[in-house]
């Protein structure tokens, strides 16, 4: 899978998506990951890429002039443009999925108070937020969206099952998942639920999904609904 990020806050996005298991991706061939700084796509000598917004108002607006030059260079028939916005979609579990079968996906990042809705109207197939509040740019959404999505790329993940099951995935139900526990079996008088180290597997399914649903219900209860 190919994506490339367009931002004015490259090391934003380079940084955590160099680590772990997106680094493995992207040296294993199954990721082809560029960061670009939206400005090498300015033509002006101050490398300008907001200005005033028509109709007045509090800030800058991002200028459609860039996202379009940089769109058109990098974009072929098979490309999906998103646009990381508070005024997108909310992110879940069934977008990542959708996105993470794309070959090409082309990621913008917003600043300030927002980007020429021309931008949008032209080139964006989806306008995804990451949750319902308001982060300085969009280049943090970006690194959170691709790290969801390159995760469920078959073989980047170690254990396929890991992505399977669990919380939000079709097959966990978009439930949340279990506790979960390791060694050792008593901390400071805290002890391992008796029936994980049963061995007796029908019984260990039936509590994790009795937990899994007491858990949803405390935090999630909207799950549910
Ligand atoms: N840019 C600023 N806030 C954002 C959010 N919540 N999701 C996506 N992009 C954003």
């Amino acid at each position: 899978m190919k994506i490339d990020i367009l931002t004015i806050f490259p090391a934003v996005c380079s940084v955590p998506l160099g680590e772990s298991m997106m680094k493995r991706a992207q040296e294993g061939g199954q990721l082809d990951l560029a960061v670009h700084d939206l400005r090498e796509w300015t033509t002006d000598k101050h490398r300008r890429v907001d200005d005033t917004p028509y109709g007045g108002g509090q800030g800058m607006v991002m200028k459609p002039e860039p996202f379009f030059a940089a769109v058109e260079e990098l974009r072929t028939p098979e490309t999906k443009v998103v646009l990381m916005t508070p005024q997108g979609q909310r992110l879940g579990q069934p977008a990542v999925e959708a996105m993470a079968s794309e070959a090409h996906l082309i990621i913008l990042c917003g600043h300030y108070e927002g980007v020429d809705h021309r931008v949008v109207e032209a080139l964006v197939d989806y306008e995804i937020s990451i949750g319902d509040y308001v982060l300085t740019n969009g280049a943090i959404a970006a690194a959170v969206l691709v790290d969801a999505v390159v995760r469920l790329i078959p073989g980047v993940l170690g254990d396929e099952r890991s992505a399977e099951e669990e919380s939000f995935s079709a097959e966990g139900g978009r439930i949340l998942e279990a506790p979960c526990y390791t060694k050792p079996g008593d901390f400071r008088g805290m002890a391992v639920p008796e029936v994980l180290l049963s061995g007796h597997h029908g019984k260990i399914g039936e509590w994790k999904k009795a937990q899994a649903v007491e858990r949803t219900r405390e935090n999630r209860p909207d799950l549910l609904e």
